[in-house]
């Protein structure tokens, strides 16, 4: 608290000090003028120096050190007379209040316009708190937004045309007010016909060349976005497809889309469409500043002061616009969400009697997006008050001095007109280049988590390349052991060791939850163990070629996914060439031929989304079929029994009986159906706990033993 008071007290007493000194320089510099010690612009720019310098000493030794801000307060105060009068001066021939006699008008009004340089260059490129965080980001932006310009390669052309077509069009804009006012003036003054008619011809010319080059622009900056963003998207849908199944457990699906929907769209904005804006209302922008210099310098200056309030006003509108922009997305997103699932799940709804309850919880959702709503807009009312009112206040001004200058003949009525239609652009045009700076930043951020996608390696290689001619399907696991990657800490497999032979049949079996089915997903390289190997003819699983392997071992997953198409297109699904008897022989074996015949459009029958129009026992089938059509060397079947009846079952396992050099394993439920196998694994906590064939552990009498007479006494007869 103490150091507090005394820093307080420190500046205070600098900034007293500072003010006196500067005054004394400035007004000793007055009387050398009166001397006639030097001409009037060098005595002012020697004041500049040594006011520059005594307002550093003083701060130096007051507070100890400058901050970057200070250091553009002090410059730009002590310079700013000296640059103000030299250049009246050499553009205008005039003196201002900072020349010979400067007065203290000249002094406020340098520290005014030091002072508000200098807020607004802390408001939008701040260096005092995070300097370097702010510097790296801003060197991350810029790599990013020349990424983006990289990816619009195709499009060099479209972009140049639209470049060309918004340089003619803001030209011709800016010459129509400058046409308006000359109209006035042939008006009010001596009316005369020729020059009268050149003016409207020219206002018409421009007019209609501002039009045709606008609508050129915006057809080619579209065409040009709407390529790019297909590009993209295609991209990254490629990259995602390619990432290993963990990244999409650890990955909410909704963040997937929207990136692949709404920040590819934001990105292909950030070239052609913000560069465009800020690239438009920047020529504009300057072209009206020269044009309004040219009507009248002082008035212009005066116009000019408004740009650091508007800038920041904007600045601070835009912070908290657009934090609350995305609070509301969120929170419409969660209602959505609310709707979505009720509405999917209306059965159980239903079931449970539960309307009311979901339509409140919807209501809450509802009412949290209207509050945040409420907040934006009020965020909105006020800013459009400031707005108007600094807009007001200006042009109170502008009209005080338009009409000074007038009668003092600095000016005509059709000059203070063009420079009054010049004003209120020059407004929406600074406001604009604020606005579109921060978007811009938004849609580079969009680009850069497009770009980690992109730039994301599979953390599951898929860069072997072994295809051996003959495979035996002898597949050994060695001492693995995983744990997923949503929840590292839970290891799911210990020291694991597994041996399957080749053309043999293995069982796995154990209870629930204890890491059968992570087998499976391992062989089909779904993950990558922590350590161990898992080795498919005594070479490393991940040294295959990855089209190779997913052809050489099949998996039939617990809950089996089709796709949308015909039960032609999902047994053949991923093969490029297979014919419709190598598919109806697959469907044979799997015993889905007979049912898929008595379809109206056999095999061309459309399963629906998901599959949903097929029973779980048909999905079940066809998926055996997709899984056989490939002649897999190693087959795994992940409790395929549990939809399948007692009849279907038996079809299918004399079916694979008849492929002796198959590798197969089987993970199952209902104990009876792996009676036959050559050998079977019980699993538990992670690790093998016997194995042998039926005769052989029931023998022992050990754990698959205990699992049988579960079954039992529990009533769930292992059939
Ligand atoms: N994708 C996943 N991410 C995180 N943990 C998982 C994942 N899949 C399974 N697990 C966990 O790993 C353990 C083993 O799961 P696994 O599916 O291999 O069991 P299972 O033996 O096949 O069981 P069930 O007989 O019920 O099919 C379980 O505790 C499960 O909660
Ligand atoms: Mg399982």
């Amino acid at each position: 608290m103490a150091g507090n008071t005394t820093s307080v007290t420190r500046r205070t007493a600098a900034l007293i000090l500072a003010v006196c000194v500067d005054l004394s320089l400035f007004y000793a510099s007055g009387c050398v003028v009166t001397h006639s010690v030097f001409g009037h612009i060098a005595r002012l720019w020697v004041s500049a120096a040594l006011r520059c310098l005594a307002l550093t000493a003083v701060t130096l030794l007051i507070l100890g050190d400058l901050s970057p801000l200070l250091v553009r307060v002090i410059t730009a105060h002590s310079l700013l007379p000296a640059v103000f009068e030299t250049g009246a001066n050499a553009l205008y021939h005039e003196e201002t209040q900072c020349g010979l006699l400067a007065d203290m008008r000249c002094w406020l009004m340098c520290t005014g316009a030091s002072l508000a340089g200098a807020l607004f260059w802390e408001v939008i490129i701040p260096d005092t708190d995070d300097a370097a965080a702010g510097k790296e980001k801003k060197q991350k932006a810029r790599v990013l937004f020349m990424r983006v310009l990289h990816l619009y390669k195709p499009d060099y052309l479209l972009l140049l045309g639209g470049l060309v077509f918004l340089t003619l069009a803001v030209l011709c804009q800016m010459f129509i007010p400058f046409y308006t006012g000359r109209v006035i003036d042939i008006l009010s003054s001596q009316y005369k016909p020729n020059e009268f008619i050149s003016a409207l011809l020219f206002m018409g010319l421009y007019s209609l060349g501002s039009s045709v080059s606008a609508g050129c622009r915006g057809g080619l900056l579209l065409c040009a976005i709407s390529g790019y963003t297909c590009r993209v998207k295609v991209k990254l849908f490629g990259a995602l497809t390619k990432q290993e199944i963990g990244f999409f457990e650890t990955t909410k699906t909704g963040e997937i889309t929207s990136r692949l929907s709404k920040d590819t769209t934001l990105m292909g904005r950030t070239v052609a469409l913000n560069v465009n804006v800020l690239l438009r209302t920047f020529i504009k922008t300057l072209g009206m500043i020269s044009l309004m210099l040219n009507l009248s310098w002082k008035l212009t200056f005066l116009v000019l002061m408004e740009t650091p309030i508007t800038g920041l006003i904007q600045n601070i509108y835009d912070t908290h616009y657009q934090r609350l922009t995305l609070a509301v997305q969120d929170s419409m997103a969660l209602a959505n969400e609310v709707a979505n699932e009720v509405l999917s799940g209306m059965h159980v709804v239903r079931s449970f009697n539960t309307e009311k309850h979901e339509a409140r919880r919807y209501d809450d959702r509802l009412m949290d997006t209207h509050n945040i709503k409420t907040r934006r807009d009020t965020v909105r009312a006020v800013y459009l008050l400031a707005r108007r009112i600094t807009g007001l206040g200006m042009q109170v001004f502008m009209l005080y001095y338009g009409r000074l200058f007038i009668r003092s003949g600095q000016m005509t009525t059709g000059n203070l007109v063009s420079f009054i239609l010049y004003q209120s652009d020059l407004g929406d045009n600074i406001r604009t280049i604020a606005y579109i700076f921060g978007d811009m930043l938004n849609s580079v951020g969009a680009a850069g988590k497009v770009f980690e996608y992109l730039d994301r390696k599979p953390q599951v290689s898929t860069d072997g390349t072994l295809k051996p001619d003959q495979l035996t399907g002898h597949v050994s696991f060695r001492h693995l052991n995983f744990a997923y990657p949503a929840c590292p800490n839970k290891t799911v497999l210990q020291d694991f060791s597994l041996e399957l032979k080749s053309g043999q049949m293995t069982a796995l079996v154990g209870p629930s939850g204890k890491g059968k089915s992570t087998c499976a997903s391992l062989l089909e390289r779904f993950y990558e163990q922590q350590s161990g190997e898992i080795l498919l003819d005594n070479k490393p699983l991940k040294s295959y070629d990855h089209r190779f392997l997913h052809k050489k071992i099949s998996v039939v997953s617990q809950g089996p996914v089709l796709f949308s198409g015909s039960i032609r297109d999902n047994i053949a699904y991923g093969l490029d060439e297979c014919s419709l008897d190598e598919i109806q022989e697959a469907a044979r074996k799997a015993n889905a031929h007979e049912f898929i015949k008595q379809l109206e459009k056999g095999y061309d029958t459309e399963v629906g989304e998901r599959g949903g129009q097929l029973s779980e026992s048909e999905k079940q089938r066809i998926a055996i079929a997709r899984a056989l059509v490939r002649q897999p060397q190693v087959l795994i079947l992940d409790e395929i029994t549990s939809s399948l009846d007692a009849e279907s079952e038996n079809k299918i396992q004399q079916a694979l009986a008849s492929c002796p050099n198959q590798t197969l394993l089987v993970i199952a439920h209902k104990l009876k159906t792996i009676e036959r196998a050559d050998q079977i694994v019980v699993i538990g906590d992670g690790r093998v706990e016997e194995r042998g064939t039926h005769q052989e552990l029931m023998d022992r009498k050990g754990s698959y033993y205990k699992l049988r007479e579960h079954f039992f006494t529990e009533g769930n007869s292992p059939q």
